[in-house]
């Protein structure tokens, strides 16, 4: 028996050595960890249970036959983070650089399956050449099948991607599926076609990092919607979010415990500023509103006039979308509204109640917009509001004119309970503009045009600029002063924690893509 053991400790020495001494000191001289140190520094010490550790490939193309490496270039299997289970995948650059191929893709299937069937949820941990070029099209095969599974289980079960490396071709279009990608200053980067193939085709000189690094995903094209400063920052990213969202979408979240004290939040009073045109930060709003430090914000670095992320409000875990008034106003734009539209998706397959903090002054005008579909994108956000049956509230702070009153989660289109501020102006456009269309005549023919119009202007916010016409028609259910918003919420949340709220049977629905 001492011979077999041996044989079998053997084969695990082996395999935890992955592609050797050598490429595992050329990782680390890149200032990246092994595959196994990723799992080990994201899962509850001493949880993982390895799956597939002796799978190797089955080719024998291009010398293959003579580079066979147990695990075939991912380490895949369960664990527990918090003590909640999760199933990882892990590639491993030191072998074969992390190509994945069909072994490789069928460990990566068979975990996810398991996820699947359990109801808990995949990180994937991305290090990788690509597609195995020696194995051809099983490689392409193998990713489609990844693909398959990533949007079988999206909503099903949280996904999410960390991208520790290379990240090229179809390969980028797994993370892209799934629900958030996280990725490393410096040492990853995720493109369709590398810096060599965009210099051949349209001779744009662009190294990896502008094509497709971190800040390039993080702030240009918000693919990515983490930019973490090194993998351990990554790492912890990955276990914070997991605190806030559910095992599947059959389950609530996790709450923590808390204990009701004074809800009383003076310092609210004092954000608004005095003219309805200078900006204040909504974070502080939101901040100040919900538990201390529990804000976790997604997607900062991208369309920044609107702020979405997680956070618990009396312990439970909450989904906020804010219009950003410090950054354009506050306007709703493509980005924006793709932005907003994805997150409050996320929340609502996964019973995170949404809340929102309305200062908006419209969408965005201009030719950009219109000819690159702001009305295509903007209805993504009102879809999402529309179609989401989770308890949603809304906090009008300031602004709420013309089409984006409707899109942020109005009372019309499905929200619950609408507050609003005294400081609220809910009306079709600001007084300035509305005096403007509508006495344009007067204003034209008076003596003084502009003393009219500014006359005309204080007509028009002493009739809207406020918000009790849509209080007086139930549009708002409660003008609240800033500092009672926390207590008011707690209640609010509490008292639709048992909503069930069905959408009318269907396939599935057609949004605006
Ligand atoms: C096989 C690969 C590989 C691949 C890397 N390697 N990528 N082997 N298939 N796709 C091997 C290298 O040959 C090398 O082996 C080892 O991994 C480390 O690679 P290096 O090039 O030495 O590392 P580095 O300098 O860090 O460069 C990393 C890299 C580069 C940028 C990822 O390797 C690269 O450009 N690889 C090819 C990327 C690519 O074009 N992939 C296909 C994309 S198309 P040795 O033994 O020499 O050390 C695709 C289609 C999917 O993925 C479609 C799905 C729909």
């Amino acid at each position: 028996m001492q011979n077999k053991f041996d044989r079998l400790d053997s084969m695990i020495s082996e395999a935890k050595l992955g592609g050797g001494e050598k490429r595992i000191k050329a990782q680390h001289d890149k200032g990246k960890l092994t595959a196994r140190e990723r799992i080990h520094f994201l899962l509850d010490e001493g949880s993982f249970e390895e799956i597939g550790q002796l799978v190797t490939h089955r080719s024998t193309n291009f010398g293959l036959d003579n580079q066979k490496f147990l695990g075939d270039g991912v380490v895949t299997g369960y664990g527990k983070i918090e003590g909640r289970l999760v199933y990882v995948f892990s590639q491993d650059f030191t072998v074969l650089g992390g190509s994945l191929a069909e072994a490789h893709a069928e460990k990566i299937c068979k975990i996810m399956d398991l996820a699947l069937k359990n109801g808990a949820p995949v990180i994937g941990l991305n290090d990788s050449g690509g597609a195995r070029i020696q194995e051809g099209v099983v490689s392409l095969g193998g990713y489609a099948d990844i693909f398959y599974r990533n949007t079988i289980a999206s909503g099903v079960i949280p996904q999410l991607s960390a991208i520790m490396g290379p990240c090229a071709g179809g390969a980028v279009y797994s993370p892209a599926l799934t629900d958030f990608i996280y990725m490393v200053d410096g040492t990853s980067y995720m493109f369709v076609t590398g810096p060599n193939v965009v210099k051949t085709v349209t001779h744009e000189e662009v190294t990896s990092e502008e094509l497709g690094g971190a800040q390039t995903h993080a702030s240009k094209s918000g693919v990515t919607h983490f930019a973490c400063q090194n993998e351990l920052d990554c790492i912890q990213r990955l276990r914070k979010t997991l605190s806030y969202i559910p095992q599947n979408c059959e389950e609530q979240p996790p709450a923590l415990d808390y204990t009701p004290g004074n809800e009383m939040r003076p310092k609210l009073d004092e954000i608004i500023p005095e003219s309805p045109n200078q900006p204040y930060d909504i974070r502080d709003v939101i901040n100040q509103t919900i538990d201390d430090n529990s804000f976790f914000e997604v997607h900062e670095d991208f369309a920044a006039n609107i702020v979405v992320g997680f956070g618990r409000l009396g312990g439970k875990s909450i989904g906020i979308v804010a219009n950003q008034p410090a950054y354009l106003a506050g306007v709703l734009d493509i980005n924006a509204s793709n932005k907003a539209a994805r997150f409050v998706r996320f929340c609502d397959s996964f019973n995170i109640p949404l809340l929102v903090f309305e200062d908006v002054p419209g969408f965005l005008p201009g030719t950009d917009q219109e000819w690159n579909a702001i009305i295509t994108n903007g209805a993504k956000l009102l879809y999402a509001f529309c179609e989401a049956t989770v308890p949603r509230i809304t906090v009008i702070t300031r602004k709420a004119y013309g089409g984006a009153y409707d899109v942020m989660n109005s009372k019309h289109i499905g929200a619950d309970m609408n507050f609003a501020w005294p400081s609220a102006e809910i009306a079709v456009m600001g007084a300035k503009g509305a005096a403007e269309i509508i006495f344009k005549k007067e204003i034209k023919s008076a003596d003084n045009p502009t003393e009219k119009w500014q006359e005309k202007e204080a007509e028009y916010a002493e009739l809207f600029a406020h918000p009790y016409n849509a209080a007086a028609r139930g549009y708002i259910d409660e003008v609240i002063k800033p500092h009672q918003t926390r207590e008011k919420l707690i209640r609010a949340f509490d008292m639709l924690k048992n909503k069930v709220a069905e959408l009318p049977k269907k396939k599935h629905g057609n949004i605006p893509l």
